[in-house]
């Protein structure tokens, strides 16, 4: 007899990759080029020598056992960086309140649920609100937390970021947290200063906890995306009830390397840091180092930018005017509106060996009856130069 399982597993049905594979699997191009895949959001430039060079200097470390919470020249680059970024209070943000370093974000995402969810709220179960589509960590977290997941619509019509006056007030008083992505994947859209201010608003109106996500923050194309806790400042007031997500993953090119931070309201950070104590990965010393020295670069960060501008250049030149093409303000990713995602995806594959996301498997109907990604694809926007001219001239052949 097998095992009994949580049941809440039932749930995670969701992880796209898995339905691209049966998806395209079955399916063998019917032409000789060479396959691009533009389905997995995976920066393809190398970081920069400062990374490689930094590990070599901690080699010797690689025999103790690191700090859970990350070092303290870690937390400082982190909590300087954050300062200077959005421009924040001196001494607002401080390495030992306000910071922990995680192993890459998508952990601390996972492991926050566990954390702020309590059995109920307001009432009732506890609500954790996802944005849709969304990034697969989210919902993760609020099933296997025991929260129901309540999907807010980010379309076209309300400019790609859930509408905040439209969450009823019964469902607020139930919230224990709400996650949000900005810049947003895969849509690219930056929340204004003025729109984290009333979703920070709403958490303290009804005490629930606002994860921004900014793993995105700097890819960016013509404005520097504002941030929650430049938000909280410009409220006048502490980070209380907010915590942002930061990563090396995109800003240094460096998703192998598993590095990120957690930052905001005192208040969760301590207890944060207490939980990942029995759970949480820690990260080896010399890739703390090395994270440390990333944080305080930015040359390789302002050249970073610069690539992904010439890239979506490309894509503007070749595809504008079609699939409700626009240049995104943030983010790496392509959303393109071809009618029906999944059957798109496999024309791709089938005639011209591009491999790209339905929008509809990173989304769900999340109870209006239609799944506001069906309609599109996810491009992520990382090849180098010929490679995307070479894949936006067979987008433009078949689509
Ligand atoms: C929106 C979003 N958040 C978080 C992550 C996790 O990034 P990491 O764990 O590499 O920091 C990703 C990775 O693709 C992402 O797209």
């Amino acid at each position: 007899m097998p095992v009994p399982l949580n049941p809440q597993l039932d749930t995670l049905s969701d992880y796209p990759f898995e339905s691209l594979r049966m998806l395209l699997n079955p399916v063998t191009p019917r032409t000789n080029d060479v396959p691009i895949a533009m389905s997995v959001g995976e920066p393809q430039h190398q970081p920069p020598a400062l990374l490689t060079e930094t590990l070599a200097k901690h080699a010797h470390e690689w025999n103790k056992y690191p700090l859970m919470q990350g070092t303290p020249e870690l937390r400082e680059a982190c909590a300087d960086w954050l300062t200077a970024r959005y421009g924040l209070p001196a001494g607002s943000v401080h390495w030992e309140r306000n910071v922990l370093t995680l192993a890459g974000t998508k952990e601390g995402l996972f492991m926050l649920a566990g954390l702020v969810v309590p059995r109920r709220k307001g009432g009732g179960p506890p609500i954790v609100l996802v944005p849709n589509p969304y990034y697969l960590a989210y919902n993760g977290a609020a099933t296997m937390a025991g929260a129901e997941a309540v999907f807010l619509d980010a379309t076209a019509a309300n400019h790609f970021m859930p509408d905040l006056a439209m969450i009823p007030e019964a469902t607020l008083e139930r919230t224990a947290l709400f996650y949000l992505c900005s810049p947003a994947n895969p849509q690219g859209t930056v929340a204004s200063l003025d729109y984290l201010k009333q979703a920070i608003t709403l958490a303290r109106r009804y005490n629930f906890v606002l994860a921004v996500d900014e793993c995105y923050a700097e890819i960016y194309d013509a404005v520097k995306p504002a941030g929650a806790l430049e938000a909280c400042a410009a409220l006048g007031e502490g980070f209380e009830n907010v915590v942002v997500f930061h990563s090396l993953s995109k800003r240094s090119s460096a998703a192998g390397l598993r590095s990120g931070f957690v930052a905001g309201d005192p208040g969760l950070i301590g207890p944060f840091q207490h939980l990942r104590s029995y759970g949480g990965c820690q990260v080896p010393l010399p890739v703390q180092a090395a994270a440390t020295a990333l944080w305080r670069d930015e040359a390789h960060v302002v050249e970073n930018r610069a690539k992904y501008r010439r890239k979506f250049d490309i894509a503007e030149a070749t595809i504008a005017g079609r699939f409700g093409f626009y240049r995104p303000d943030g983010g790496f990713f392509l959303w393109l509106d071809v009618g029906d995602g999944e059957e798109a995806a496999l024309r791709l594959w089938r005639d011209a060996a591009i491999r790209v996301l339905p929008g509809g498997y990173t989304a769900r109907d999340g109870g209006s009856g239609v799944n506001p990604g069906q309609q599109y694809i996810r491009l992520a926007i990382v090849h180098d130069d010929p490679t995307l001219e070479d894949a936006f001239d067979r987008i433009r052949r078949v689509l």
